[in-house]
């Protein structure tokens, strides 16, 4: 029961035993003061019938008639065709409570009807919409491998050549040739980001999951990323409990949260605290949260930071977070994110743990 019904009921109760005590208090009182007071009741049936529906109108109505029929008899002292014609006519009370109590029980019912409805539309929405973007992840990554395999070769060919010809520029002192060398080399690396990106996402090669120690990989990442975040000005802090063992394949895992890490520290330009954090958030799940103090994603962007090729930044491949929803996915855990516009962002991971404790305590006992 929420505060607003018991308000409700407090009020409705209030007000019979307000008009009962009226009834009974005044039997020195002319009959015509009476019919007054008994119309009043209609007030408080009415209220129930509203509020609390069939339920209502019918209980407060019964209440009604028993608190009203001893009133009667008392006022009357008989039981005469006067005190009948009276308890008739509060049977009225029944009849209203019950007629109202239906009305509102049917609009309530409706109310619900269309409530499910609009619910179950937005539902066929988001499946649709999910559907249709796995599908499009599925087509995507059946071309990207295709292509990437493809260009990677010709792409490292350039490469070698191009800093051959760099060198040999840089030797006979053709400043400008030498520049546009350099542009080559780097825009052929981005180029292999992409491709690389685009390989790890088109992955077709089953997870290898096992009991892994969630620690013990979160560890390894930051061993990794400290220079990387030190040169960014981020001070990474970690608040690893320790958790059971993660059902998950470690370096997809580490793949993922890489990611999200690195997406954390680029956030930072002017440099901040990176937090990665692992606890357990259930019997069967544990959470790793990734919180930066970056410039955040605003609501429009939100939207779509998780499609491939979505991208913000200059050199950005946009393939960082389809890559980690994706592994996520496969582990069939989640991953939620929640963001503040200058403030920065915290990226949630509930991944599921190979041996939820509910089997371990009913194996110890
Ligand atoms: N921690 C973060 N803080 C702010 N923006 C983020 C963060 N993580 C992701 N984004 C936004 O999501 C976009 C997509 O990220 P991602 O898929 O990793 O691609 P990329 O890093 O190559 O741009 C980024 O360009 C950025 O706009
Ligand atoms: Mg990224």
């Amino acid at each position: 029961m929420t505060r607003k019904d018991k308000w409700n009921l407090t009020l409705i109760l209030f007000m019979i035993l307000g008009i009962t005590a009226l009834h009974y208090g005044t039997v020195s009182n002319p009959w015509p003061m009476h019919d007054f007071y008994r119309r009043l009741y209609y007030v408080p049936i009415i209220l129930a019938a509203f509020h609390f529906r069939l339920r209502g109108g019918f209980i407060s109505s019964a209440l009604v008639m028993l608190l009203y029929a001893p009133h009667l008899l008392l006022y009357f002292g008989q039981l005469d065709i006067a005190v009948i014609n009276q308890l008739l006519e509060a049977g009225m009370f029944m009849v209203v409570g019950v007629i109202t109590g239906y009305l509102s029980e049917e609009s309530h019912r409706r109310e619900l009807q269309l409530q499910r409805q609009v619910s179950q539309l937005m539902k066929m929405d988001l499946l649709e919409k999910k559907l249709r973007q796995s599908e499009r992840l599925a087509s995507l990554g059946q071309l990207a491998s295709g292509i990437a395999h493809e260009i990677r070769n010709p792409l490292g060919i350039i490469k070698t050549i191009s800093q051959t010809l760099h060198q040999e520029a840089l030797e006979s002192g053709e400043d400008s040739l030498a520049e546009g060398l350099n542009i080559i080399e780097s825009e052929t690396d981005r180029a292999n980001k992409v491709i690389k990106g685009m390989l790890d996402f088109a992955r077709p090669e089953p997870l290898h999951l096992r009991p892994i120690d969630g620690e013990l990989v979160l560890r390894d990442l930051l061993t990794i990323l400290r220079s990387l975040a030190k040169q960014h000005q981020v001070e990474i802090e970690s608040r690893l409990q320790p958790v059971p063992p993660l059902l998950a394949d470690a370096d997809r895992l580490k793949q993922a949260v890489m990611n999200l890490m690195l997406n954390g520290i680029q956030s930072m330009e002017q440099g901040g605290t990176l937090t990665l954090s692992l606890e357990q958030a259930s019997d069967s799940l544990a959470l790793i949260t990734i919180a930066d103090q970056g410039k955040g994603i605003d609501k429009k962007n939100l939207l779509h930071i998780f499609d491939p090729f979505f991208t913000t930044k200059d050199g950005g491949t946009g393939l960082g977070l389809s890559v980690t929803h994706r592994i996520i996915e496969e582990h069939r855990g989640t991953i939620d994110v929640n963001s503040q516009p200058g403030k920065g962002t915290v990226f949630s991971l509930h991944m599921p743990l190979a041996q939820p404790r509910i089997e371990e305590a009913q194996h110890e006992t």
